[in-house]
């Protein structure tokens, strides 16, 4: 069985516990732009647990859950003998108040959600120079009725009357409004009060310290084993072999799959970047026609995925001892991969439910025979990318779209043939071409073609025609945990559409899809 490389071997200085807040990985983020390391947990990580990680600081996120709740997700209460400081927001902070002794009950008639002014009662701790009046955002139906001993309050406002509360001398916080929300004026303010004076972590995880640590990891995991890497040609698995191949130079091999279902020309851009100009060995593998049977009849998506996910091991598999390359005739042992840290809550764990089993990580098949170096494993796209510029990649490598393991094989609806993708791909091509003339490739997060199973009644030059339509999707994201349909202007739209029409045979039809993240996912499988 695979063995995913482990990021709890960098010691994260918060840790985050998530009690089903919405907000958890915004909160992560917050943390991260104060250059400090922070991972999400589930609430249930325990005292002990906490205790071997050894974090400078907790913090307790909100959730939807009343603490008084038959059913309420509590942590452990082992936590508040550990000395170490503790940040509870919304549901964190009235959870902390519960098990220290205080009460917690309902608002009623008093809930308050969205914008509240608030009071600030002592400007010496926390809520240095954060003003009177300034806008928190709001979101309870509970609140601290009873402060427990030790406690004082911070701040109020006129329907909660403890909105900021703390021990001062055990360190322990805990704030009614969201900080890490935009709408909360000087929020991050108040985190980075909290991270640097509360709990005295110095700010030191910046791109170059990952990297230093990711090199060393790296030489520790794979000593001086031949290692192997699928250069897909995205972005992330850039990264992560440009970063391997800091760490371990010529052990490296990286293996380029042509399974078919990659976009125009892509295969010719990666041997060129690579090969070329960063004198990495590479191996080219055409496995189109491999690829082409392994999904001949297969419809369903997670299907598909599994197939795809299945046959590229196979095909490293086989790879495997041409690429560990010397006469000593050693086979490569560990497979590097550009898994990030949304691919990795996104595949299931204890707080986030399965959306698509894909990703690099639910993919992978259970006998595979490598061990994963994943030096991306905690680090967001936008994370990612300052890797890769930082290591001296291109900007036209780094600022490159993400683009799917299992390529235009998520892309074309129902099954693929080798007709399909080419369709596709020449669809797929103007989208992107007619996108860089407008310059507007850097603000959208990707932008593409889809193939759907389904034909329509169209007209050309007096003649019926029953063709497929193209889907173009465009969406804007941060880290494509959520995203928006990029408001492309309509002459772009409008050029798109009459060159696809006109450039690709067997489309007669064009369509924009305007669905955000949630509900939608970016991919259409
Ligand atoms: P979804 O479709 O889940 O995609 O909103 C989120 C981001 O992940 C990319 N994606 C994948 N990346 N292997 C990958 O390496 C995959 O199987 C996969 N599926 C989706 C997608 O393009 C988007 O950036």
């Amino acid at each position: 069985m695979s063995q995913p490389s482990s990021d709890t071997q960098r010691q994260p200085a918060i840790v985050i516990l998530d009690f089903g807040s919405q907000y958890s990985e915004l909160i992560a983020r917050r943390v991260r732009e104060t250059e400090v390391f922070s991972v999400v947990l589930g609430y249930s990580t325990s005292a002990e647990e906490l205790r071997r990680m050894a974090p400078k600081g907790i913090i307790l996120s909100g959730g939807p859950s009343s603490v008084y709740a038959e059913h309420a997700p509590l942590c452990d209460p082992g936590i508040w003998d550990l000395g170490i400081p503790v940040l509870g927001v919304c549901y964190g902070m009235q959870l902390m108040v519960q098990q220290l002794g205080g009460v917690v009950e309902a608002a009623t008639g008093k809930a308050e959600y969205g914008k509240a002014p608030l009071e600030v009662d002592d400007p010496t701790d926390l809520l240095t120079n954060v003003d009177n009046g300034s806008t928190m955002w709001m979101s309870h139906g509970d609140s601290v009725k009873a402060l427990p001993e030790g406690f004082v309050r911070l701040a109020h406002t006129a329907n909660t009357p403890e909105a900021a509360v703390a021990h001062l001398q055990r360190k322990l916080y805990g704030v009614q409004f969201h900080p890490e929300v935009m709408h909360t004026e000087h929020g991050q303010h108040v985190i980075e009060r909290f991270l640097r004076e509360g709990c005295g972590t110095p700010g030191d995880w910046t791109m170059a310290s990952i990297i230093d640590t990711s090199v060393e990891q790296i030489r520790q995991q794979v000593g001086d084993k031949p290692v192997i890497c699928a250069l897909s040609g995205g972005v992330d698995s850039a990264v992560a072999a440009a970063l391997v191949h800091k760490a371990i130079g010529d052990q490296l091999t990286c293996v380029h799959v042509d399974t078919g279902l990659m976009r125009l020309n892509e295969a010719d851009q990666v041997i060129e970047t690579f090969e070329k100009n960063f004198g990495v060995r590479l191996i080219f593998v055409d496995a189109s026609e491999r690829f082409f049977s392994a999904l001949a009849g297969v419809t369903e998506p997670e299907a598909k995925r599994k197939a795809i996910g299945e046959l590229f091991i196979r095909v490293f598999e086989d790879a495997k001892a041409e690429a560990a390359g010397g006469s000593d005739g050693r086979r490569a042992e560990f497979l590097v991969q550009g898994t990030l840290y949304p691919d990795v809550i996104e595949s299931g764990s204890e707080h986030a439910s399965t959306i698509k089993s894909h990703h690099n990580v639910g993919g992978l098949p259970e006998d595979m025979e490598f061990e994963l170096v994943e030096p991306l494993r905690s680090l967001f796209k936008d994370e990612v990318r300052q890797v890769g510029s930082e290591l001296g990649l291109p900007d036209d490598i780094v600022q490159r779209q993400p683009f799917p393991g299992p390529g235009l094989g998520v892309r074309i609806i129902g099954e693929v043939t080798p007709d399909k993708v080419e369709t596709l791909q020449h669809a797929d091509f103007i989208v992107r071409e007619e996108l860089a003339k407008a310059g507007l490739e850097r603000e959208i997060w990707q932008s593409f073609a889809v193939l759907p199973d389904i034909r329509s009644v169209g007209v050309m030059g007096d003649e019926r025609t029953y063709g497929y339509p193209v889907i173009i999707r465009a969406v804007t994201s941060e880290d494509a945990m959520t995203a928006d349909w990029a408001r492309i202007p309509y002459d772009v739209l409008e050029a798109m559409s009459s060159r696809i029409i006109n450039e690709v045979p067997g489309v007669n039809r064009v369509a924009y899809d305007i669905t955000s993240k949630p509900p939608g996912t970016i991919e259409w499988e």
